[in-house]
Parts: C-alpha cells; structure tokens; sequence
C-alpha cells in the first residue's frame, strides 16, 4: 500500500476552536480520521501530522523527498511567505513525488496577503475551499496521479 504524508502548519492544531465560522467545527482529530477513511477508500496508508514549528514542519517534507513519498500539505500561515518550506517542497516534486496544497477555506476569498502562496509554484497542484472535503479531493487527485505515472511506466507498482 502506498504511503503518503498528510502534513499541517501552525494553528490547524487548534480546530474546532479557532475561527469557527472559517475553519468549521470539526477537530484535528476528526480531520485526521477523515483522511485516514478516504486513504483506505482509495488504497493508501495516510499518516496525518501537525505542527506549529516551520523547522519540523521542513524535516517532515525532507523525509518525504527522501522516501519519495506523496505528500498533502496544509501549509497554514507558512503558505503565503515561507520561502524555506517553498523550497524543501520542490525537493518533493522535483524527486518526481506528489504534493498536493490543500487549504480549509479559499484564501483567495479572503484578506490580501493570503492571495499570495509561495509554495503553490512548485506543487501539483492547489485545492482550496472545501473545509474537510479538501484534504479528501487532495488524496484523490494523489491516488489519481500515481495511477497516471504508473500507467506512463514512470513510477514502479507498490507492494
Ligand atoms: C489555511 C489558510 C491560511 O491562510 C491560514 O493562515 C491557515 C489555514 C486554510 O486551511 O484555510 O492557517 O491554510
């Protein structure tokens, strides 16, 4: 079963407390059960991590680029000015893995700043607005472009 790596910035941690009205009333912890529910829906083995610290939050995506794992990212805050976090990401789709953002709410809809996101140039691809149904889309969309590489030979079959 393939692995993938779901990861999360500073704050999601809070969920279910902060910004209600924003980020919706369900916990990380709901969160995480709901990611790992669509992982096995879609034969992957998800591992869910948060953190408010940008240098784990970096050690977390140089593993994946060194276990040439996917991974989907909530960058939080780091997304709109995290040039260190931008980089250790193209480490990941530049070793030829897949990094999907994802974002509960649609910062493109909100405050300036957040129109801005340093890291959406070297992902995949962005999926924003859905609340929890985000981080589903993004497992899809990962399940999907493994499928399109392994089916192009450019990517073994796991297991
Ligand atoms: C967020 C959007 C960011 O602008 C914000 O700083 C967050 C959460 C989202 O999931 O909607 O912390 O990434």
């Amino acid at each position: 079963m393939k692995q993938v790596l779901v990861l999360n910035g500073p704050n999601l941690g809070r969920l279910g407390a902060r910004e209600p009205d924003v980020y919706g009333t369900q916990t990380f912890d709901d969160l995480a059960e709901a990611c790992r529910m669509t992982g096995r829906t879609l034969d992957l083995h998800v591992e869910v991590r948060q953190t408010d610290d940008e240098a784990e939050l970096i050690g977390w995506v140089h593993e994946a680029a060194d276990a040439r794992m996917p991974v989907v990212l909530n960058p939080a805050a780091f997304t709109h000015y995290s040039y260190a976090l931008r980089d250790a990401c193209a480490m990941v789709t530049g070793a030829g893995r897949q990094l999907v953002e994802v974002h509960l709410s649609n910062p493109a809809a909100r405050e300036e700043f957040r129109h801005t996101s340093v890291v959406a140039g070297v992902a995949d691809g962005t999926i924003a607005g859905f609340g929890l149904m985000s981080y589903q889309l993004a497992l899809q969309a990962v399940a999907e472009l493994i499928a399109v590489r392994q089916a192009a030979g450019e990517e073994t079959v796991p297991g």
